[in-house]
């Protein structure tokens, strides 16, 4: 996609100037794991944590992308820990050596959210 045709983008900020945006090349079809290349410095080495992460979902996706980037731990956040269990195994099978930590989170209650971000602090 053109710089032309994202700035006439509905919704775009016609004010932004993409030449500054890091991937301008970006677009509907780029995938996760094309970004988590693109951003491979940000993500090796790194604690990365995901909120929201179910099977076949959102989460699942970036968990894979994550891994595929070699971070220092993957944090899944989510409120299911039996969908985090099973995301974790997906990422397993093609990640054996990612580190992975599940923290249940509830982010519609504080008191569950100071609990997981003491969790993830330790
Ligand atoms: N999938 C798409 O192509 C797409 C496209 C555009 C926009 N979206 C939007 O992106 C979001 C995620 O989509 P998705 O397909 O990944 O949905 P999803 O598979 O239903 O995953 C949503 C995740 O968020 C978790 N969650 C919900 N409320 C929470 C809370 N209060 N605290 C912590 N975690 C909570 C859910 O937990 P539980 O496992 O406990 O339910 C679930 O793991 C949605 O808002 C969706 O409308 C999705």
């Amino acid at each position: 996609m053109s710089s032309d045709s994202l700035n006439n983008m509905p919704g775009w900020n016609s004010q932004k100037d993409v030449s500054k945006v890091t991937h301008a090349e970006f677009n509907g079809e780029t995938n996760a794991t094309y970004a988590a290349k693109a951003f491979k410095d940000q993500i090796k080495g790194r604690t990365i944590l995901i909120t929201g992460v179910a099977p076949k979902g959102l989460g699942e996706g970036t968990a894979l992308a994550i891994a595929s980037g070699e971070p220092k731990l993957l944090v899944l956040a989510s409120r299911t820990q039996s969908k985090m269990d099973e995301v974790v195994g997906k990422v397993k099978e093609q990640y054996p050596a990612a580190n992975i930590k599940t923290v249940v989170l509830d982010l519609s209650s504080v008191e569950s959210i100071e609990k997981a971000a003491a969790e993830v602090g330790n």
